[in-house]
């Protein structure tokens, strides 16, 4: 079992990223990433996680996997196990080898879901308290967090996610404590939307303008939050209720759909996690 005495964060630095592929609608390879800018906001970021206390692990870049800087994606982390992902989109699906090896070589048993279902990790898959709250539908099927939460015997609330351009979990909807979380509601549909406000006492709403600057796609450590910038409303909501919030530029990455949770993987389980 690997050991860690503080909170620890898998990412992968942006070497080899780019627009090179489209499946979702923030992507275009008509509008590139900028090579050096990416560099920079990625290096920001990293450095604003260590300084609110984070240990930063890191994968190796790949040449042709863009995608790898996305980490969340990478497996749902369960105590020393690793639920390997298994990508819709074949241009994803190579990034799953490269990140079972780093598993392995860290001291994680890596384990895969029945073949047939797919499941992008902690994209999909957040656990809010003692129940794992599920994405399905636009890249992952709920026959296979169904039989995820069996196996680790916990409670499930599969969402159904509505929105292409909120197309994982993490882009709607962020644990911040076993009984908090930040959401944006148009991208549920009526039955997730109460699903969430049963099972979480405190939901912060974010509008839909901080929403498209991937609000929810926020990183927990504590009582920080790392998040893009251009989310004013929730950065207040978040000081409110005594969480210190952490702007850093992600533009560059918001090209490819993703922002400061995605190019994240928390190893030791989230803050908001109590695991079964
Ligand atoms: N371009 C990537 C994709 O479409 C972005 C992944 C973002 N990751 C996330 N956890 N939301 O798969």
């Amino acid at each position: 079992m690997p050991h860690f005495d503080r909170p620890t964060i898998l990412m992968c630095p942006p070497d080899h990223y780019g627009i090179e592929y489209e499946i979702n609608p923030w992507m275009s390879r008509s509008r590139q990433s900028d090579r050096s800018l990416a560099e920079s906001q990625w290096r920001q970021l990293r450095d604003v996680l260590i300084s609110i206390g984070a240990d930063i692990r890191l994968l190796d870049p790949v040449p042709r996997l863009p995608d790898l800087v996305f980490t969340a994606n990478a497996a749902l982390m369960w105590r020393d196990r690793a639920y390997l992902a298994r990508f819709r989109h074949s241009a994803r699906q190579p990034e799953t080898a490269v990140d079972a090896a780093w598993f392995q070589a860290a001291g994680f048993e890596t384990r895969e879901l029945p073949i047939g279902w797919d499941f992008e990790g902690a994209g999909d898959a957040l656990f809010c308290g003692d129940t794992l709250f599920a994405g399905y539908l636009i890249r992952s099927d709920v026959g296979g967090e169904q039989w995820l939460a069996k196996e680790l015997g916990c409670r499930v609330i599969p969402l159904q996610l509505v929105s292409d351009y909120f197309y994982h979990l993490d882009t709607c909807f962020c644990p911040l404590s076993p009984t908090e979380a930040i959401y944006f509601p148009p991208a549920f549909d009526e039955y997730g939307q109460a699903a969430l406000r049963q099972h979480v006492p405190t939901l912060i709403e974010v509008p839909p303008d901080e929403a498209a600057r991937f609000a929810c796609n926020a990183v927990v450590v504590g009582k920080h939050v790392a998040l893009n910038t251009g989310c004013p409303e929730l950065e207040r909501s978040l000081n409110e209720r005594g969480y210190t919030t952490h702007a850093t530029e992600l533009g560059e990455f918001i090209k490819a759909g993703g922002s400061a949770k995605c190019l994240t993987l928390r190893l030791d389980g989230e803050d908001a996690a109590l695991w079964p």
